[in-house]
């Protein structure tokens, strides 16, 4: 007897629709029997020549297909919005809640019984699993894997971090512009993604440590055979899963979202976690907050990878990958129970995890860092929090009060900052303005602004900067990210003025202003917004809707979920 699934809505019926659903896509050459009650599987695929990191993910996509015909499945592949963090202006992270309204009409308007996620570069992972769970039916991850090592003149270079560093040095004068450019080639060396610890691993990372994929799949390289094999294998699962009516909402809980928090102290992960886990939680109904990220506070640093550590994932690969850090949190104690795409306990992925090189994984006892965990500070500078990366930042300045040098926007801090009288010391605490979800619009990766030309070329390397925006998962320094409110929603960042001190303390959580409440208070009297730069189109509508980032940046109308049939037909 068939089954009453969901995509016999669509193919199962025997009357003018059915035959229109069915009809058409006998073109491609499907016989009769894959509309027998079968499951319909969607493979949801970001692959795009201009989103680079997730070029592979054709090749991918029909190992899926395999694994979902062996299973007795029938899979069908479509597209959806790419977002290449590297290509697009001006920035993808504006596109992220698009490519979550495309994920969730798709699976939403097709008739699937279960999805694939094929992404990997840094929004296109979050923007799916948003999508996906706002519609909940079964779901799992392919990620697109790291890149092979970066090599340079013999050594390994890393996605972004090196090009942070390497930027750096041509503008204190101790690298040539020739060597900046021939390093390009080098670093790139693959299909896949930043083979840091950057946002897209770190969010394939925690996409593991939630249970939404198979294990292995956040380190494996992109050209890695058994990368084929998991992407067969995910498609053998998700068939069962359809069977199993497994959905997001079974895997995607509380403790689901804290072992994702805990994960990503131990790997070092990006900032740009918080954003999306808060995004995520507001689509599956988990109350999160800025607040519980402080359980990753202790949580030591074990993934010796940049830009927290030296080595790559390919390293980490090699070493053992996420089961093994899994493994080392489970045996403290802080793996929480939490149910996987296998169905089974996510405690099951650490199970014989060994650690095959225990310089790139470090143990709990002897990691890389203590207290690894993002900290978050508040006071009257982020009422509503503002984040640091402790890992990659300099110890001695997460204590620090000095005077504030601020950029207006974007564009005052790229004309100003290369100004020999540009009157900063290492002391001075830089505020950049503007770069909130609505103000860029859309949170750019600018908060890790560059160090003033007089200061670089006297080896500094590292100052306090403060900003609404957010930071690439591949850079580092001591970066106050993510205040909120932004200055363009009139947060008191928009009130600072260069010569204000301003104190910051990690081990207090604080981020305070140090101006009198009248004298804010007038200069708040004084303030207006900037004007858009975007009137129409999908950029008003962000601007006009984004949530601040100690939400998740969401459009507040995309919060929650939907499950309900559609039932209308289209002729
Ligand atoms: Fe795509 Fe880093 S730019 S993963």
């Amino acid at each position: 007897m068939t089954k009453d699934r969901r995509s016999r809505a669509w193919y199962g019926k025997l009357d003018k629709d059915g035959f229109i659903h069915r009809s058409w896509m006998k073109n491609q050459g499907f016989p009769d029997d894959v509309f027998d009650g079968r499951p319909i599987i969607g493979i949801c695929n970001t692959w795009s020549e201009l989103t680079p990191c997730n070029s592979g993910l054709r090749d991918l996509a029909e190992g899926v297909k395999r694994g979902v015909w062996e299973a007795g499945g029938f899979p069908v592949e479509f597209p959806v919005m790419s977002l290449g963090e590297t290509q697009m202006k001006p920035t993808a992270m504006l596109f992220r809640n698009l490519l979550a309204m495309d994920v969730e009409e798709s699976i939403r308007a097709y008739g699937i019984d279960g999805v694939v996620l094929l992404g990997g570069c840094d929004k296109t992972t979050p923007g799916q699993l948003m999508g996906a769970a706002s519609v909940d039916l079964p779901s799992i991850v392919v990620s697109s894997g790291p890149m092979l090592n970066g090599k340079w003149q013999g050594k390994d270079i890393g996605s972004g971090t090196d090009v942070w560093k390497f930027s750096e040095a041509v503008r204190a004068g101790d690298m040539t512009l020739q060597d900046f450019m021939n390093a390009e080639s080098g670093m790139s060396r693959s299909k896949g993604v930043c083979m840091t610890m950057g946002t897209a691993s770190t969010m394939a990372s925690l996409v593991e440590a939630m249970g939404m994929s198979l294990p292995t799949n956040a380190a494996l390289p992109a050209v890695d055979a058994r990368r084929m094999a998991l992407a067969h294998l995910t498609g053998k699962r998700i068939v069962e899963m359809v069977e199993e009516d497994l959905k997001p909402s079974d895997i995607l809980t509380k403790e689901a979202f804290e072992n994702a928090i805990l994960a990503n102290a131990a790997v070092g992960g990006s900032t740009n976690a918080v954003v999306h886990l808060l995004a995520l939680a507001g689509r599956v109904g988990v109350d999160l907050s800025l607040d519980d990220f402080e359980i990753g506070r202790e949580i030591p640093l074990l993934v010796n990878c940049m830009p927290s550590g030296k080595y790559l994932m390919e390293d980490f690969c090699y070493a053992g990958g996420m089961p093994v850090v899994l493994k080392e949190l489970a045996d403290k104690g802080h793996l929480r129970s939490a149910k996987s795409v296998l169905g089974g306990d996510i405690a099951a992925y650490a199970e014989g995890a060994e650690c095959y090189n225990s310089d790139v994984i470090k143990s709990y006892d002897d990691p890389v860092k203590p207290a690894a965990g993002l900290m978050v500070l508040r006071g009257n500078l982020a009422p509503n929090g503002a984040i640091v990366k402790p890992s990659a930042a300099t110890e001695r300045l997460l204590e620090h009060e000095g005077e504030a040098y601020v950029f207006e926007s974007i564009e005052d801090l790229k004309a100003n900052i290369d100004r020999e009288d540009l009157p900063v010391t290492p002391d001075t605490i830089l505020v950049l303005k503007g770069c909130g979800p609505k103000g860029y619009p859309g949170m750019p990766e600018v908060g890790n602004m560059p160090i003033p030309r007089k200061l670089v070329t006297q080896g500094v390397r590292d100052m306090i900067r403060v900003s609404d925006a957010r930071m690439s998962g591949t850079a580092f320094g001591t970066v106050v990210l993510h205040v909120s409110p932004e200055a363009q929603a009139g947060g008191t960042l928009a009130l600072v003025k260069t010569g204000d001190r301003i104190k910051v303390s990690g081990s207090q959580g604080i981020l305070e202003l140090l101006v009198d409440d009248a004298e804010l208070q007038a200069r708040r009297d004084a303030w207006h917004p900037d004007d858009p730069h975007y009137t129409r189109g999908y950029a008003k509508l962000y601007i006009d809707h984004v949530l601040q980032a100690d939400k998740g940046a969401d459009l507040d109308f995309l919060v929650g979920k939907d499950t309900r049939p559609v039932t209308r037909e289209s002729h």
